[in-house]
């Protein structure tokens, strides 16, 4: 089994990564910062070495960095079983402040970067009849934040895109999960003053993800947000 993860070295895709390692996951993971890919996969191999990890500096923000790193897998591996968009930048501005150049800053990111991840996969997927997409979205993909337009209609997307891809791949037993996560204990609350042990850990989130990928059933999506509505 094989499992590509965008965004692996930290917070929701680290704990994403660790879950699928210890399913049994080879792995294919990516993320801007070579030497904590590097440390990431030491401290994979270290733990599970019959495990094949292969780690990729790229950033997902660039439309030919991210086809690049989907097409060196497909031409390694042939095909994977798993793909997990992670990746993803938190950024605030209103709609005062907003400018073209802020907002596609975040929808490449956000939303382009799974949608170039995804497509070359997409033949493959069809052709096998198998496979899982696991689209980590937000909260915010239901009900936008207006401190933050450009990160909710850039989360909004990629839930639709979710939503039109799975109705398209289930004819092809793919299944493509929508996981929403509120406010999440991660690396980029870094700063900010947050009773983070109170948000929703990084864990819970890689469980529902290997929750779905373990079902029978097509689990559409999962919403997980802190039991303290204030946050
Ligand atoms: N934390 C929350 O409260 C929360 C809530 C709802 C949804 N989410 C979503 O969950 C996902 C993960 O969030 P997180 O909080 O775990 O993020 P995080 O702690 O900031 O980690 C982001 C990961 O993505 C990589 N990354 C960031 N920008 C990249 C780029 N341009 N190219 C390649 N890699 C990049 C980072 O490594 P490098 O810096 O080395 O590239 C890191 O591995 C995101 O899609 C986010 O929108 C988070």
């Amino acid at each position: 089994m094989k499992a590509i993860v965008s965004g692996a070295t930290k917070g929701i895709g680290r704990s994403i990564t660790m879950a699928l390692a210890a399913e049994g996951y080879d792995l294919g993971l990516g993320a801007r910062n070579l030497e904590e890919l590097d440390f990431l996969r030491k401290e994979i191999s270290a733990i599970y070495p019959s495990l094949e990890v292969i780690t990729k500096s790229v950033d997902f923000s660039q439309k030919h960095e991210t086809r690049n790193f989907a097409e060196t897998f497909m031409h390694y591996w042939g095909d994977v079983d798993v793909l997990v968009n992670n990746v993803g930048v938190y950024e605030e501005d209103n709609l005062d402040e907003l400018t073209e150049q802020g907002f596609m800053n975040q929808f490449n990111v956000n939303f382009f970067s799974a949608l170039r991840l995804t497509q070359p996969f997409v033949p493959e997927f069809k052709r096998r009849k198998s496979g899982n997409i696991i689209n980590i979205c937000s909260v915010l993909s239901k009900k936008g934040r207006k401190h933050a337009i450009s990160y909710s209609i850039s989360k909004q997307a990629l839930y639709g895109y979710t939503k039109l891809l799975r109705e398209e791949l289930r004819a092809f037993d793919v299944k493509v999960t929508a996981i929403l996560p509120g406010s999440t204990n991660t690396p980029s609350w870094d700063g900010i003053d947050a009773h983070v042990d109170e948000f929703v850990q990084p864990e819970d989130v890689a469980n529902g993800v290997i929750m779905a990928l373990k079902s029978n059933g097509l689990v559409e999506e999962i919403e997980i947000k802190p039991i303290n509505p204030n946050y």
